[in-house]
């Protein structure tokens, strides 16, 4: 038997996305429901997303324990330690990354808590009529009526035809989850997830393979810091081969075999667990019932403008089941943007000054354009760099590779975009998107006064040198 409750806001998904939306509706006076259909490791609701669930924080978990142990096999000795043999209990580091899992996804639960949020667990259906169906986990359905509903419904693992997920082929949730270091990786996608997981199981030992589709490593970030990136991660032994066309994949008793044909012809890998990461798809299968109106691309995003409103009166939709980038973050700001504009606030994301982090040994972080964007855009622009082998702070900590590039206007000197690769450069790139937010030029950056010793000075001189003026090199 179905209820129906009256909302001023109901949200779909509890992920990066449709929290921030929920607690910032709440926080401003408006009823606000959440539905969440995730459940966690041990059966139970968890909120979070994918992100919290599966992505991002349970990743940074077991980056942080693998190159732990990494260190103390490479890097330790530079420091004059030395130990007997260094040994992974693979089953305690995954249950201290579910331990921080549960540990946030609870967080999530009080603080919808502590701000009213209501939630409901189970899979919510948009009907006509901004009607809610809610089909909970006992079985029940309940009807949430909302003034307004956002879409926050995230998005799942694009799954190839011949590599169905299973025991051997995984996706991100099976490689956040191995009971031991397989001998053998192999891994479809040399994008995001596939370097961030490829390090993690390559620096406890695995063999990594990564076959790549693109001839080219990275063509999203600028070519400077992507040829380093290979370079780099090369050195550490991760096999990244580029321009594979994988046909087929096949279980068999001594491990996966995997066909691909490369510019040399057809080629094969073995290997005992393999990961498929070669992009997400929006979860908007079975989201809208017929005729609510919200119309879907030919991909499965959610169309909307750009307040993420779909057109139709008081649904919008925010995060990785519409346009754009599928960060974590900027699903946050689309929520808070939404919930704001509910509100009859300005709210709006500036899409220009989003972040982008990968999270491997060195980190890659970057803001706003690349050279090769400026060049193909006609835009002049000035460039600046420091290596961080120049840096006190980063040879000091035994981590010298890397730089920092900044790019601005030849005429205006406006900051155009920001490039890092090397350590903490996930916290650096925010000087940089600090900066474009506030329309900073170069010049503003070089005249801010940045601690000693520390990483951020390869910004500040990275800044001085857009005018050929570093300090702590020829310019
Ligand atoms: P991705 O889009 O980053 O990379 C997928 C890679 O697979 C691409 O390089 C693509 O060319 C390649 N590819 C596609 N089809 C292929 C095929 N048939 N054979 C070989 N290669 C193929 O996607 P990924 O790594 O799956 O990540 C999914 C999403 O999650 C991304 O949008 C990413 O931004 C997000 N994410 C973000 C993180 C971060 O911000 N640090 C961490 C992890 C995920």
């Amino acid at each position: 038997m179905s209820e129906q409750q009256q909302f001023d806001v109901v949200v779909i998904g509890g992920g990066p996305a449709g929290y921030h939306a929920a607690i910032r509706a709440a926080q401003l006076g408006l009823k606000t429901a959440c539905v969440d259909a995730a459940l966690g490791k041990d059966g139970k609701p968890a909120l979070g997303g994918t992100c919290l669930r599966v992505g991002c924080i349970p990743s940074k978990a077991l980056l942080d324990s693998s190159r732990q142990f990494w260190n103390m096999g490479h890097i330790f000795d530079q420091h004059g330690i030395s130990f007997g043999k260094a040994a992974i209990d693979v089953k305690k580091m995954v249950a201290r990354k579910d331990a921080i899992v549960k540990q946030f996804t609870g967080g999530i639960a009080a603080l919808f808590k502590a701000n009213k949020v209501s939630t409901f667990f189970g899979f919510g259906q948009l009907q006509p009529g901004n009607v809610v169906a809610v089909k909970q986990h006992d079985g029940s359905t309940v009807e949430l009526k909302g003034t307004n509903v956002i879409l926050a419904a995230g998005s799942d693992s694009i799954e190839l035809p011949f590599a169905k997920f299973g025991e051997h082929i995984v996706d991100n949730v099976g490689a956040l989850d191995f009971d031991k270091v397989p001998k053998r990786l192999g891994v479809i996608g040399a994008g995001v997830i596939g370097l961030e997981l490829g390090s993690v199981w390559k620096r406890l030992g695995s063999e990594v393979t990564i076959l790549e589709g693109l001839p080219d490593f990275l063509p999203a970030a600028d070519k400077e810091v992507s040829k380093l990136a290979a370079r780099e991660f090369k050195k550490q032994g991760l096999d990244i081969r580029l321009g594979c066309k994988v046909s087929n994949t096949e279980v068999k008793k001594d491990g996966v075999h995997v066909s691909y044909t490369d510019d040399k012809g057809e080629q094969s890998i073995v290997v005992d667990k393999l990961l498929v990461c070669v992009g997400r798809r929006p979860a908007t299968k079975a989201l809208l019932a017929d005729g609510t109106g919200v119309q879907l691309s030919p991909r499965g995003q959610i169309e909307v403008d750009e307040h993420c409103h779909t057109g139709v009166d008081g649904v919008w939709a925010i995060g990785d089941c519409v346009r754009g980038p599928m960060l974590a973050h900027k699903g946050f700001e689309e929520g808070i943007a939404v919930a704001e504009l509910i509100a009859g606030l300005p709210g709006h994301v500036n899409f220009d000054t989003i972040p982008y982090v990968i999270y491997t040994e060195p980190e890659l972080a970057w803001v706003g354009k690349t050279e090769e964007q400026l060049k193909a855009e006609g835009i002049p622009y000035k460039a600046g760099s420091f290596p961080f082998a120049a840096v006190g702070r980063a040879v000091a900590m035994a981590e010298p590779a890397g730089f920092v590039k900044v790019l601005a206007h030849a005429e205006t000197d406006t900051i155009l975009g920001m490039h890092l690769i090397g350590a903490n450069v996930s916290e650096l790139v925010h000087e940089g998107v600090l900066a474009m937010e506030f329309k900073g030029s170069a010049d503003d950056l070089a005249r801010i006064c940045h601690a000693h010793p520390s990483l951020s000075e390869a910004v500040h001189d990275a800044a001085m040198a857009v005018h050929k003026r570093a300090i702590h090199k020829a310019n």
